[in-house]
């Protein structure tokens, strides 16, 4: 199937087949494109944390208003954001460009000013939202990479990320659930994946600025 096709194919999908798992080697390779995945500034401030746990799944239900998804699927994928982005997570980037790359600090001290200089201008509430658009990305990476392995997902924000923060110790590591990812095989229940896709007509949705469009200046 085509790239194009599995997005076509891909669907919220909410009644999993309980019976099903998704295999290690599928889940290593959704975590590993979640890795792969752009960042600004290469920081990736967040974690992904994999729960497969029925009796904690079970618990998330009424924690997700009472989104039943969360109990029936084989994995949730947890993005969860740094909420203490500071100047220890650009030394860490720093230091890992040094073990990848083979180059020398110093020859990094511009890039890590220019950083330090980007992160000093946001307040606390700003790098929340930056940390979370970043994992938002993510979150697209892991579900499209999900949909050519035909894994099925159900992207999730309604869900009460304090309540979550608090069920799996995430506090005590800084970390801040933003949006989750139920992941699975749909089971002979769910009717939606087989509807068509309501989206916008492609006029409604591309505005096209060219020669032979171009912008109307007031
Ligand atoms: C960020 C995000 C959050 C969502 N939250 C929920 C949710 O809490 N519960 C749910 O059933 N679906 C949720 N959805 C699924 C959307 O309702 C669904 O993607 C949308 O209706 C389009 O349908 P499709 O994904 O099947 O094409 C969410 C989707 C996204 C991208």
């Amino acid at each position: 199937m085509s790239l194009m096709e599995s997005l076509k194919w891909r669907s919220a999908v909410r009644n999993f087949d309980l019976a099903k798992k998704v295999s290690k080697n599928d889940l290593e390779s959704l975590l590993e494109a979640g890795n792969l995945t752009a960042t600004s500034m290469g920081l990736q401030p967040f974690k992904i944390v994999v729960v497969d746990n029925e009796e904690l799944q079970k618990q998330m239900v009424s924690l997700s208003y009472n989104q039943q998804q969360v109990a029936d699927a084989s994995h949730i994928l947890i993005f969860a954001i740094d909420t203490n982005v500071n100047q220890e997570n650009i030394d860490a980037y720093i230091d890992r460009v040094v073990e990848v790359r083979g180059v020398k600090e110093e020859d990094l001290e511009g890039y890590k000013n220019s950083v330090s200089n980007y992160l000093s201008m946001m307040d606390q509430d700003t790098k929340l939202q930056w940390a979370t658009k970043q994992a938002y990305i993510a979150l697209g990476t892991v579900m499209t990479v999900a949909s050519e392995l035909k894994i099925d997902s159900c992207a999730m924000e309604g869900f009460d990320s304090l309540q979550y923060q608090e069920l799996l110790n995430l506090g005590s590591k800084e970390l801040m659930p933003v949006v989750i990812l139920p992941i699975g095989y749909r089971s002979d229940k769910e009717q939606m994946a087989s509807l068509p896709k309501v989206r916008k007509t492609r006029d409604n949705f591309v505005i096209e600025i060219n020669e032979s469009e171009p912008v109307e200046f007031k």
